[in-house]
């Protein structure tokens, strides 16, 4: 195991009737005036609006409101937010909602106190030295945000989906996570979040540091978990057994505590990213479709890991002869489950074309760190596409 710091001052609330606490958990990290943002009308219709602003209400903390945030959150309403969170004197940011909401609040968080635009940290122009607090109040099991130190933003101009520098700043203060708000998620949404935090844990699982049994054996639980839960969530959008743990598997999937003293991966996201910056997909559902082409790539690489995957994640028999067989089979009972839950398998089916993969290559390039990206293998221009081309099968 590598040597580690972890810091996740991230107060949660979970279960029924946690919103109710918003207020208090405002007033309790420093909050004297909010501004409020969700996205395009979901937290209206299911309740979760109505709940937060009667506990705000109740708490005496006046707030302000910045909506439409959409997925795949982008800068225009980022800079907006700022100029709101100024002009209105709020010092506390609260997200009701999923990723694209935290994101929009972590982004403006760390963009209103810097002089500047707020694109320049994540270029590196600036550094990410201060954030305003945020809170979330989670309605979706996907992304992890409501526990992670990063933030992911679309900027129009050049259309580059890009994540900000990780920092413990930018952590929520406080995540509320009643997996009752997840009910009203439409199948498609709840299996885009389960492939989500399927392949957090992933991100993390594949490594190369030698000697991380208990971090593996909690990814192989989590994963599990996710195998288990999304499928019943799907069938009975009502199953709270399996919203909460999907839920709380959303955020441990991706607030570090599986992935601490490993190195990580991470090269299926950032050739997701790509794919959501040309084609606008859920961000699940374009991990579905590149995860196991990554997996096909790089499986030569640690044959032992992917049969090890097959094996305690899936339940394949072990060909201790032909572990290569096993391996294969792993991947292959990936797909299968990516498929069960409706998820696309390929870039026509995400609504992608063969020939723009030229293309996402050159954007990559123009990110500061470009090329190589990952850390299992480290995927250089000819890797990007080769994985790409298996995503045309
Ligand atoms: O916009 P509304 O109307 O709220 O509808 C949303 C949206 O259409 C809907 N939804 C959310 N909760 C609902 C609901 N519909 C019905 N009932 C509910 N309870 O779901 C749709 C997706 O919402 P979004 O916030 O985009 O989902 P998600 O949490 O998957 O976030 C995705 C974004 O997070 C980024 C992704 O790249 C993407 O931009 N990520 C952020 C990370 C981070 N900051 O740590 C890590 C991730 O790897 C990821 O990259
Ligand atoms: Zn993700």
């Amino acid at each position: 195991m590598n040597a580690f710091t972890f810091y996740s001052p991230t107060l949660f609330a979970f279960g029924e009737g946690a919103e109710q606490q918003t207020g208090e958990l405002v007033r309790r990290f420093g909050g004297h005036r909010v501004l409020l943002v969700y996205g395009g009308g979901s937290v209206k219709r299911n309740g979760a609006y109505d709940a937060v602003t009667e506990s705000l209400r109740a708490s005496g903390i006046p707030w302000d409101e910045l909506g439409g945030v959409q997925p795949n959150p982008k800068s225009g309403l980022v800079y907006e937010g700022i100029e709101l969170f100024r002009k209105t004197n709020a010092d506390f940011l609260l997200a009701i909602g999923g990723g694209s909401s935290i994101d929009t609040a972590k982004a403006i968080g760390f963009g209103a106190p810097y002089g500047g635009d707020f694109w320049d940290i994540f270029t590196g122009k600036a550094p990410l030295s201060a954030c305003m607090p945020v809170g979330v109040v989670l309605t979706i099991a996907a992304a992890g945000s409501e526990g992670s130190n990063s933030c992911v933003i679309t900027q129009e101009a050049g259309n580059m989906k890009w994540g900000s520098p990780k920092s413990d700043l930018i952590r929520p203060r406080f995540a509320v996570l009643n997996p009752r708000y997840t009910c009203t998620l439409p199948a498609f949404q709840t299996a885009c979040g389960a492939v989500d935090m399927f392949s957090h844990i992933c991100e993390r699982y594949f490594s190369n540091t030698p000697d991380v049994a208990l971090t593996d054996r909690l990814c192989e639980a989590l994963l599990k978990t996710v195998l288990d839960a999304a499928p019943r969530a799907i069938a009975s959008p009502g199953d709270m057994a399996a919203r909460s743990d999907l839920m709380w598997t959303s955020t441990l999937a991706h607030n570090n505590s599986v992935g601490v003293g490993r190195d990580q991966d991470w090269a299926s996201h950032q050739i997701e990213h790509e794919l959501s910056a040309f084609y606008d997909c859920a961000h699940g559902a374009g991990l579905a479709v590149v995860t196991p082409a990554w997996m096909e790539y790089v499986m030569g690489h640690d044959v032992a890991r992917f049969a090890r995957f097959a094996v305690n994640v899936f339940g394949a028999e072990m060909d201790y002869a032909n572990p290569e067989r096993t391996a294969r089979e792993g991947v292959r009972r990936l797909r299968t489950f990516f498929h069960a839950l409706g998820m696309p398998a390929t870039l026509a089916e995400l609504g992608g074309d063969e020939k723009d993969i030229p293309d996402m290559i050159a954007h990559r390039r123009e990110k500061p760190n470009g090329f190589p990206f990952g850390n299992f293998v480290k995927i250089d221009p000819d890797g990007m596409e080769a994985i790409l081309r298996l995503c045309v099968k």
